[in-house]
């Protein structure tokens, strides 16, 4: 497609004409609802044995399963980050991290029957490749002897192409792993300076080459928009050059800014572009896929037509958990070491976050949990809500007035009246059967999601910030 598709593609969008009142309006702090309700809202009274009771239920409904593992080590701060990582230079210390999520998957394993099929892998961090081939292949082994994996389970890892080499990609490869996920955040020179990312596009070039010859099936990229030094004209090369590398997805995340939680990112603070100059960089992202034909899933995601996730999003069988979107439904998640996330039936639960923490716990236990949430029929009927929001862009009422026997205007008699404001400005339509996000109301979705979340009044007053902005 030309620009001039790719413009007419952001016409259809309307979004040349959200003015800086409107931004104003709806960019701000607000969750990312990877989880319903959101982690602030957890409590530290789940631990270890109350997580083993969901594991039990999980395993006597015969669920399939999705395994995350967190490997939290990198070589250097990208000054950005907001990721739970652990910076070691002493790559000594994979060892006895390595022996405690072992540890971990052997007790988790011991409450998964073997008909239970893995239909998702996925390796997050930090940074997986930190570790060696060969100490890949020992931890992926020792978990393919404990579980049983789907013939076509998705087996994806993240890799930060500076420390990922040929070597990585081929143990990988011969592993199993069909998905890459893959770190680029931006190409210009200065920006990944100031980031302390320096990454030039040959270097990520030369990966996806590698990984593609090798036979993985999907690509994945990550860009950020609202990183220092950026400007509208400086992403939009930085598109210009990600399309040269045909990636199969691209996460386009918005910058969390959140120096509260991560000092470091003050560093760069003066310099960050915001309200309509960072809108400009997400439309410059926007228009730049669009025209080049990616589908926008929603919430920072793109994928080409063809790709399973837009298909899916096409039948209405697409879903999200922690890693974003997924076609994999009714999977229950089992995370596995430091800081991770489980979401097993009506449960979520976190492991410990600090990696000597997490390992002395799974020394004396087996397992690292240290907090959670047991989800009340009122949660589960607003996590549907939401979800379907987020993935469809539509909540069709009778669904789930069927799904929870409930009449969907009473029971939701106090948040329809706050749509109104949404109608007005052309984010939803409402009809008496379902409420429907317009295109420029897909940009602004989060805060459609924000109406039916009962506990975030409560959030905001308290006095520390939790969330990013929305945009
Ligand atoms: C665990 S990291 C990626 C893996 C690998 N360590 C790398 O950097 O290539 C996952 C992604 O989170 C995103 N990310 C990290 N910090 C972020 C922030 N403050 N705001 C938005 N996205 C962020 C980045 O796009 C990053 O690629
Ligand atoms: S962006 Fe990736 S490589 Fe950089 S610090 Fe975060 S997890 Fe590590």
């Amino acid at each position: 497609m030309t620009r001039d598709t790719a413009t007419r593609s952001a016409e259809t969008l309307n979004i040349g004409q959200i003015a800086d009142a409107f931004l104003e309006k709806y960019n701000r702090p607000g969750p990312r609802y990877t989880s319903y309700p959101t982690a602030p809202v957890w409590k530290d009274d789940l631990g270890p044995a109350e997580l083993e009771k969901f594991y039990e239920a999980a395993d006597a409904k015969c669920t399939p399963l999705s395994l995350y593992m967190h490997i939290p080590f990198c070589e250097a701060l990208c000054l950005f980050c907001a990721c739970t990582v652990s910076i070691q230079k002493d790559k000594s210390v994979a060892i006895p991290y390595l022996d405690s999520l072992k540890r971990e998957i052997d007790h988790v394993s011991h409450f998964v029957s073997h008909n239970r099929h893995v239909v998702q892998f996925h390796w997050g961090g930090g940074t997986p490749t930190y570790l060696s081939p060969t100490q890949m292949e020992d931890l992926f082994g020792y978990t393919r002897e404990r579980f049983t994996f789907g013939a076509d389970a998705e087996i994806g890892i993240e890799v930060d192409p500076r420390v990922t080499n040929r070597a990585h990609l081929e143990s990988l490869r011969r592993l199993g792993f069909n998905r890459l996920s893959m770190g680029i955040q931006d190409f210009q020179p200065k920006v990944q300076e100031t980031i302390h990312r320096v990454q030039p596009y040959d270097m990520t070039r030369a990966l996806i080459e590698t990984a593609r010859s090798l036979g993985f099936s999907s690509i994945n990229v990550d860009l950020i928009y609202g990183l220092p030094y950026q400007t509208a004209e400086s992403f939009r090369d930085t598109i210009d050059q990600v399309l040269t590398l045909s990636p199969d997805r691209v996460a386009m995340f918005s910058y969390a800014h959140v120096p509260w939680l991560k000092k470091q990112q003050g560093s760069f603070e003066a310099h960050l572009p915001e309200g309509m100059e960072k809108f400009k960089i997400f439309l410059a992202g926007l228009e730049g896929f669009l025209g080049a034909g990616y589908l926008y899933i929603g919430m920072d995601h793109f994928a080409r037509p063809d790709d399973e996730l837009a298909v899916a999003q096409r039948n209405r069988t697409l879903h999200r958990n922690f890693q974003g979107y997924t076609t994999k439904a009714g999977a229950d998640l089992y995370g596995m070491g430091v800081s991770a996330i489980s979401s097993i039936g009506d449960a979520y639960a976190q492991n410990r976050r600090e990696v000597p923490a997490y390992e002395s716990a799974v020394a004396e236990r087996g397992i690292a949990t240290m907090r959670g949430y047991r989800l009340s029929q009122d949660d589960l009927i607003r996590r549907a809500v939401i979800s379907r929001l987020l993935c469809h862009t539509v909540i069709p009422k009778n669904e789930i007035e069927r799904e929870f026997s409930i009449a969907f205007d009473d029971y939701f008699s106090a948040e329809m009246p706050n749509l109104d404001s949404f109608r007005e400005d052309g984010l939803v339509i409402l009809s008496p059967d379902e409420i429907r996000v317009t295109p420029v109301g897909r940009i602004f979705i989060r805060n459609v999601a924000m109406t039916f979340d009962r506990y975030l009044h409560e959030q905001q007053m308290n006095l520390r910030p939790l969330f990013s902005r929305t945009l």
